[in-house]
């Protein structure tokens, strides 16, 4: 079947154009400036609106246990809302407990993501080392088409690694062609702090701002940027939410290392006042780590965004429901961790970003779609409107409002952590694929429509930083990698 936009302005990161699109089943078959469609082709009116890559979230979390219960959203609820806020693929963090195989766990994953109605891929998270550790990264690289392993240098107990952990990975990763991610805090320091705040009797969620200062972020940031130096793998710094952190990704960026920092959508909009609340409720739903932070760290993320040395916005979407929150009613360490978003990030960030001037249409474009579409090595399939990619695609119309609630989400949850926020800017239309997923208001994406997207290890060359090709002796040990 074929489909033709017509009228609008393609906005891709690096150019934009007046031209129409013409899909031929899943992928982009022309753009011209007038096209006349084969018989039969239905066509899209796109006048005044913008035709862009549908979005990338990179970081999403349904369906997972975390914390005692599992993540309200699934594959399903997770994705249907995605498509209907103009995002076309997310990236699912496949997490094996301690000790249980990778190959497991990723059997565990593609089961649950056949709900899926949009695209998806996954990152496997490294939450322990061993021989088995070592060798099946290589069968989750080369065999299942992944090629991120995420490492959470917090969570102390349950899924935070060490540094002997995190160097014999990052080895690893490099020896495969692989990047590893992130969750940049020091586990050790929170775990204390939890502590000392419950024995003064700081038991409510400001507790858990408290106990994850930016300090812990910028320790932890600092350290994985040097280990992944050391190892001659890049680096990719999930939920980067504080000033030191960033400042120390600018910092390894400016001395020719290869990483990234990815901040989300709601440490951009949304500060620790939030957990200052009476509301325990309210504060309790903004439970995520890292936490809310005051304005001169959102204004460094907006600084990072616009200069390039941060480079994706997310939304790390883990959501939980009031009732899960609940289980933290005495404890604020029990509160499971996560907030939503997938629905709200294009058009909150086109609010915020575009319509303020902070951000080209462009730098929209990279920050949603490209730069991440391109560090995950499925670009130009992923990313760009351009013949032979895939033709997801999203019709924006710039003059779409609509103000967020709770109760018109499509999200599970009972709440929506940007209740209240007006939007100006939304899609018209999200094309998954070639086929109409969400159009004028109406969600068409059916579970199971969505496929798993594989993504090729990257060259050696391409993943060895540039510190690390410039040296030569210590060269030789560092290639000498993990030990298994
Ligand atoms: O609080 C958060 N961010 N929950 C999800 C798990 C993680 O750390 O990414
Ligand atoms: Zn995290
Ligand atoms: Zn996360």
């Amino acid at each position: 079947m074929s489909l033709l936009i017509r009228g609008g302005t393609v906005i891709n990161h690096d150019h934009s154009r007046r031209a129409d699109v013409l899909v031929d089943g899943e992928t982009i078959a022309a753009i011209g400036p007038s096209i006349d469609p084969p018989a039969g082709t239905e066509v899209i009116d796109a006048g005044g609106c913008y035709v862009m890559p549908g979005g990338i979230d990179p970081h999403t979390h349904l369906e997972m246990p975390f914390m005692g219960t599992v993540t309200a959203d699934d594959f399903e609820s997770g994705t249907r809302a995605a498509l209907a806020g103009g995002t076309t693929m997310v990236v699912d963090f496949c997490l094996p407990d301690p000790g249980q195989s990778m190959l497991a766990a990723y059997q565990d994953w593609r089961r649950k993501s056949e709900r899926a109605a949009s695209d998806y891929g996954f990152h496997m998270a490294v939450t322990s080392w061993s021989k088995q550790v070592f060798d099946e990264m290589e069968i989750v690289v080369k065999t299942y088409g992944i090629n991120t392993f995420k490492h959470f240098m917090a969570y102390k107990g349950a899924l935070m690694v060490d540094d002997d952990e995190l160097y014999n990975s990052f080895a690893r990763c490099a020896h495969l062609g692989a990047l590893p991610l992130v969750h940049a805090e020091n586990g050790d320091v929170v775990a204390r702090m939890q502590e000392a705040l419950m024995a003064r009797g700081v038991s409510g969620p400001e507790g858990h701002a408290y106990s994850r200062p930016p300090e812990v972020e910028a320790e932890a940031t600092n350290r994985a940027i040097m280990i992944a130096d050391m190892t001659g793998a890049p680096l990719y710094v999930v939920h980067t939410s504080s000033r030191e952190a960033h400042e120390a990704i600018a910092r390894a960026r400016a001395a020719g290392k290869r990483v990234y920092g990815e901040p989300l959508i709601q440490h951009l909009l949304l500060d620790a006042g939030e957990y200052e609340s009476k509301d325990w409720d309210h504060a309790a739903r903004r439970v995520m780590s890292p936490p809310f932070r005051d304005k001169k760290h959102q204004d460094s993320l907006w600084a990072g965004l616009q200069s390039g040395s941060l480079q994706v916005v997310a939304t790390d979407h883990c959501a939980f429901t009031t009732e899960q929150k609940r289980f933290g009613l005495d404890d604020f360490r029990k509160i499971p961790n996560g907030t939503g978003g997938l629905e709200d990030r294009l058009p909150l960030l086109w609010t915020s970003g575009v319509t303020t001037g902070r951000l080209t249409k462009e730098e929209f474009v990279a920050v949603t779609s490209a730069n991440i579409a391109r560090i995950l090595n499925v670009y130009p399939r992923k990313g760009r409107i351009d013949v032979g990619s895939d033709a997801d695609i999203v019709v924006w119309d710039p003059s779409a409002t609509k103000t967020i609630t709770a109760k018109n989400q499509i999200s599970r949850i009972d709440y929506n952590v940007f209740e209240g926020f007006s939007c100006v800017g939304g899609p018209a239309v999200t094309l998954s694929r070639g086929k109409i997923a969400w159009k004028d208001g109406e969600l068409r994406a059916e579970k199971g429509d969505g496929r798993y997207v594989e993504r090729p290890a990257f060259s050696p060359i391409h993943v060895a930083n540039s510190t690390w090709k410039q040296q030569t002796a210590p060269q030789a040990v560092r290639r000498a990698g993990a030990t298994p």
